[in-house]
């Protein structure tokens, strides 16, 4: 016997490449010396092909056999392999699939295939003339390779899994950067069009009350008291108008600082928080919620993404709505937070957004919002619902999971 088809087929299963299934069935065929031989995947109830040879599993794209008949579908669902001297399967695609001619019988082993936990993943079926019936030693090379088969495409999943696993991952961090960057933009915007031009302004009115004042002192004495008058009256008002400024940039600094970092949340919990946030917005904002003593035990981190769930959804209430009012809902279920914003507004159409923010994507180029509520969620591993029709309102629904306290 020649050992040659059998190192080709070992060294192919322990090889880095990704596992061509069709060349395994080669290599199986040649090892045990069959004239077919298929690697076929099951799941509860259906088993498909995975690697076909004489041709390929491609050539069989409806092969379907249910779990639990036939020969095959007993060693699917059993994991125990079967030898046979002469079977005959009555299935026309399973026949096409091992090239038997019509009414040919063929020798044939069976052998499960199992993933690292010992669950069935499938069979290798290995047929071969009935001149030349399988010995039990071939049985039991038969199943050691449906063995190595088994962990092999176990381990390919593993790797499978884990590389979609980081690229959903990476994808998330991407996307909690980007959401991170557009509130620092939202920052910057806030500053500049609120602070800076106002104290740009405030430059102005200032500096003329000075020239002003100058003009006043080089007076010269007896000068007209009414043209004076005229003048100090020009200085208050310039003054006046420099004090407005300084008002209108302290609230726009109080409420750039309130974007960056709730004194409110820090201090007194969630519930104020969200009070706060609540009496901040211009329209009726109901608060619902559960006592504060049913959040103590909610981590800062957790706590913190609620309070700029809420801010977001409140400031898109606001800016996109045109409600007449609006509810915010804080409730403690068991070991779930459920937080819930709901308007009477315009609504937009949630099912297109929803899916591109639970994607992970910005619902539109250049809009945030919902992607950040959207990166929050997934890094608390919580679930977000949003419902909304146009004209029918929105609702949006977060719950969070926490550990029993
Ligand atoms: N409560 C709401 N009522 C009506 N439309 C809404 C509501 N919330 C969101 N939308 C719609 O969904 C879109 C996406 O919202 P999102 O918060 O992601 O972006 P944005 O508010 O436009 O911009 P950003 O949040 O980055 O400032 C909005 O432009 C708006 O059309
Ligand atoms: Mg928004």
């Amino acid at each position: 016997v020649s050992t040659a088809p059998l190192v080709a087929l070992l060294a192919r299963l322990g090889a880095r490449e990704p596992l061509d299934l069709d060349a395994v069935a080669e290599g199986v065929a040649a090892a045990l010396g069959a004239h077919a031989a298929a690697v076929l995947t099951s799941d509860a109830h259906t088993i498909t092909a995975g690697g076909v040879w004489p041709g390929r599993a491609a050539d069989h794209p409806g092969f379907r056999l249910p779990v639990g008949r036939g020969v095959t579908g007993l060693v699917a669902a059993s994991g125990r392999p079967e030898r046979m001297a002469a079977d005959a399967p009555r299935d026309p695609a399973h026949r096409r699939l091992l090239g038997l001619r019509p009414g040919e019988a063929v020798a044939r082993v069976v052998t499960p295939t199992r993933d690292r936990d010992g669950q069935v993943t499938g069979v290798l079926s290995v047929v071969r003339d009935v001149a030349q019936p399988f010995a039990a030693a071939d049985l039991e090379l038969a199943q050691a390779l449906a063995d190595l088969v088994g962990l092999r495409r176990h381990a390919d999943e593993l790797v499978r899994a884990d590389r979609t696993q980081r690229s959903r991952r990476d994808l998330r961090i991407a996307q909690a950067i980007s959401a991170e960057e557009a509130e620092r933009r939202r920052l910057a915007y806030d500053l500049h069009d609120g602070v800076t031009t106002a104290l740009a302004s405030m430059s102005f009115h200032l500096s003329s009350a000075e020239l002003t004042m100058a003009a006043l002192a080089d007076a010269p004495p007896g000068a007209d008291p009414a043209a004076l008058g005229q003048r100090f009256e020009q200085v208050r008002t310039q003054v006046r108008a420099a004090h407005d400024l300084v008002d209108l940039a302290y609230d726009q600094t109080r409420s750039a600082i309130t974007g960056l970092h709730s004194l409110v949340l820090s201090d007194l919990g969630l519930v104020p928080a969200l009070e706060s946030l609540a009496e901040a917005t211009p329209l009726p904002v109901d608060l619902v919620a559960d006592p504060s003593e049913a959040f103590a035990d909610l981590p800062d981190h957790v706590a913190s993404a609620l309070h700029r769930i809420t801010q977001e959804a409140l400031r898109n209430v606001a800016k996109h709505a045109h409600a007449s009012h609006a509810v915010v809902s804080l409730r403690r279920v068991g070991d779930v937070v459920v937080l819930g914003c709901t308007d009477d507004g315009v609504g937009f159409d949630a099912r297109a957004t929803a899916d591109r923010v639970g994607a992970g994507q910005a619902a539109e180029p250049g809009h945030y919002g919902l992607a950040s509520i959207g990166e929050r969620c997934a890094l608390l591993g919580a679930t977000l619902r949003i419902e909304s029709l146009p004209g029918m309102g929105t609702t949006l629904m977060v719950e969070v999971p926490v550990s029993p306290a």
